[in-house]
């Protein structure tokens, strides 16, 4: 018992609790919100299919889908929709820094994917999870 106990506060300082999160909250408007989440889910999505294409040797399908949901071909995905829809209004600079940083570094992994060296795509593709990482650690919208 004891010993679990040890091995739990070992692993404290990793966890985040909800009583001391410490992320800045960003208010938008509900339909601001929808989209952002959305978008997200879209990530996800685009870093698993990311992770299983390089596990199984496809680089250029990574770099594709890394360039075409993430990179500086995703971005202003939300030019056209009406202003209360439009996430990056309501982002302060520093968090939209974070996310042009974001879109950067997909199209840096999927320049550095095309060359079929997977140490370096990976290390590339922390790059883009630390975007992710960096934004989720600061920022919250509820
Ligand atoms: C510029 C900031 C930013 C970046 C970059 C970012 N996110 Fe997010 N993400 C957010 C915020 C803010 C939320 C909402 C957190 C909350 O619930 O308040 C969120 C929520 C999510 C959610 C939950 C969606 C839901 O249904 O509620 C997922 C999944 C997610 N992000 C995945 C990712 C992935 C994967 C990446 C990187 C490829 C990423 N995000 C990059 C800001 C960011």
């Amino acid at each position: 018992m004891r010993r679990a106990l040890l091995a739990f506060a070992a692993v404290l300082p990793g966890l985040t609790f909800a009583a001391d999160d410490a992320r800045q909250p960003i208010v938008m408007p509900q339909e601001a919100r929808a989209e952002m989440r959305a978008e997200m889910l879209d990530f996800q999505t685009a870093l698993h299919q990311i992770i299983e294409a390089l596990a199984a040797g496809r680089h250029a399908e990574a770099a594709e889908v890394a360039e075409r949901t993430m990179g500086i071909s995703a971005m202003g995905r939300h030019r056209n929709a009406p202003a209360n829809a439009r996430p990056g209004m309501f982002m302060p600079n520093e968090m939209h820094a974070i996310a042009r940083g974001l879109h950067a570094s997909a199209s840096d992994f999927a320049r550095t994917a095309r060359t079929g060296e997977t140490k370096k795509a990976l290390e590339a593709l922390a790059t883009v999870t630390g975007a992710c990482v960096a934004c989720h650690r600061s920022y919250r919208i509820q």
